[in-house]
């Protein structure tokens, strides 16, 4: 049996997704403590899981130019810390453990983000990775940072070109064996072996040395979550992870089947690409048990904050419009497009009504509930369904439960499966971790 790869979803606000910050598991008190974030850390590394994601943006929810009451009162996305700035510490209390950070390709510029990833790859010792995002939307291009807000398939074309600029400086700044540090030859680096890059593109242009030195992996290891077709090619020309929202089995392996088409357009293998998704798991050890705490937090989750959160991320305000309005006739956005999409083909969501109830429901991909046993016999069979290669784990009621009770009750059950391996090596880099050979990835796009 292939190995599952395990990753945790989380993001810098008072809750992840489902407003839970007044429930005594909930982390409003402590999202705000570098040691939340360490002991997370360091929890998950010795669980042996693969890496800890965090989400970002610079954005909240707003709806017609006023931002939502329930945004600041139910701690929706909002208030946020930048994730970037916990990566060092975070890898201190956890040295084995990948930590992606999302990174925007249309509010940054490539040299200073070139240079963050390839600072945090050393600082890491190779556990870094960068989720390069895209998507924005005009209320943080021009309202907060004064900048031209680009539409949806031309902030690709920039994106692409970012990323090769970002690549350019990772791996052809230096020659392995530049950093030479000989006292007896007073050399500490070998100015031979550091080249000036001169880059010239469209959007973005470089020219002198980069400063950095390359890390363990010199280009971190680079997730993408693209839902459109020109955000799959994005992803399957620069990505090695990609993320999908696999509602059900059959949607996942049709969103897998339709990325690996577009990784061998790339001129790459298919399954050179590791496809996750998010699951929700809410596991106990009776299934009767587990499903009562399904049910506590659902009934957290009104249908006005999932409204909220929904408008957040995609800028349709479903609560303004009719419920019985068939989802076909909704417009999407330039920035949410897609996500009304895939509720498209999901059996019985006709309306707006349904959207909005299976989104509370099922916020962010699978959602597994069960006994150990079910909960792993579901993650394996459904990966091998879908051809899928792992699971981002979400968090349910807010802290870092979930995760533990997983560690606890799953774990085990995934491992006597074959699954997950008995013991992992902290020496591995993320990419490594993830199934590829060490150094920079084999692939540079043409
Ligand atoms: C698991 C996952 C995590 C994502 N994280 C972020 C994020 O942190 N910030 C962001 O702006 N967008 C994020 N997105 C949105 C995607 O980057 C992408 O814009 C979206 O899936 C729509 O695809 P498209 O850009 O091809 O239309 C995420 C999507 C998924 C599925």
């Amino acid at each position: 049996m292939t190995t599952l790869r395990l990753g945790v979803f989380e993001i810098l606000t008072p809750s992840n997704g489902v407003p839970t910050w007044r429930h005594p598991a909930g982390r409003a008190y402590r999202y705000d403590q570098v040691s939340y974030w360490t002991g997370l850390a360091r929890t998950l590394d010795d669980a042996g899981f693969d890496f800890l994601f965090f989400a970002d943006s610079y954005g909240y929810p707003i709806v017609d130019g006023v931002v939502p009451e329930e945004v600041m009162t139910h701690g929706i996305l909002f208030p946020g810390y930048d994730p970037m700035l916990l990566v060092s510490a975070a890898s201190q209390a956890a040295p084995g453990l990948g930590i992606v950070v999302t990174s925007s390709t249309s509010l940054e510029q490539p040299f200073p983000t070139a240079r963050r990833f390839a600072t945090l790859d050393q600082f890491t010792n190779g556990h870094i990775g960068w989720n390069i995002v895209t998507g924005s939307t005009a209320q943080v291009t021009e309202g907060l940072f004064g900048i031209t807000h680009a539409d949806h398939d031309r902030r690709y074309d920039i994106a692409d070109e970012f990323v090769d600029l970002c690549r350019t400086l990772w791996e052809d700044g230096w020659d392995d064996g530049a950093v030479v540090r000989d006292r007896e030859a007073d050399m500490l680096i070998d100015p031979s072996r550091v080249h000036e890059i001169a880059y010239r593109g469209t959007h973005f242009s470089s020219h002198g040395l980069f400063k950095v030195p390359p890390g363990p992996q010199r280009t971190p290891v680079l997730f993408q979550a693209g839902a459109s077709g020109r955000g799959r090619d994005f992803g399957a020309r620069n990505a090695e992870a990609m993320f999908i929202q696999g509602q059900n089995k059959e949607q996942a392996l049709t969103a897998s089947r339709d990325i690996r088409a577009r990784v061998a357009a790339a001129g790459r293998d298919p399954h050179d690409m590791r496809l996750l998704s998010g699951v929700t798991v809410t596991v106990a050890p009776t299934s009767e048990e587990a499903h009562r705490k399904r049910r506590e937090l659902e009934e957290l989750f009104s249908m006005d904050d999932a409204a909220v959160l929904f408008a957040g991320f995609t800028g349709i305000d479903l609560r303004g419009l009719d419920p019985a309005m068939r989802i076909e006739d909704v417009a999407g956005t330039d920035q949410g497009r897609t996500p009304l999409d895939r509720y498209r083909t999901v059996s019985g969501v006709e309306t707006v009504r349904d959207v909005l109830e299976a989104f509370r429901v099922q916020e962010r991909g699978f959602v597994v509930t069960g006994s150990p046993r079910e909960v792993a016999e579901e993650l394996v069979e459904t990966a091998e369904f879908s051809d899928i290669d792992g699971y981002m784990l979400e968090p349910t009621f807010g802290d870092d439960g979930a995760y533990r009770e997983f560690i606890d009750l799953v774990l085990p059950e995934l491992v006597r499966m074959g699954a997950r391996p008995r013991e992992t090596d902290r020496a591995l880099t993320l990419r490594e971790r993830l199934g590829f050979p060490a150094g920079a990835p084999r692939f540079r796009p043409s």
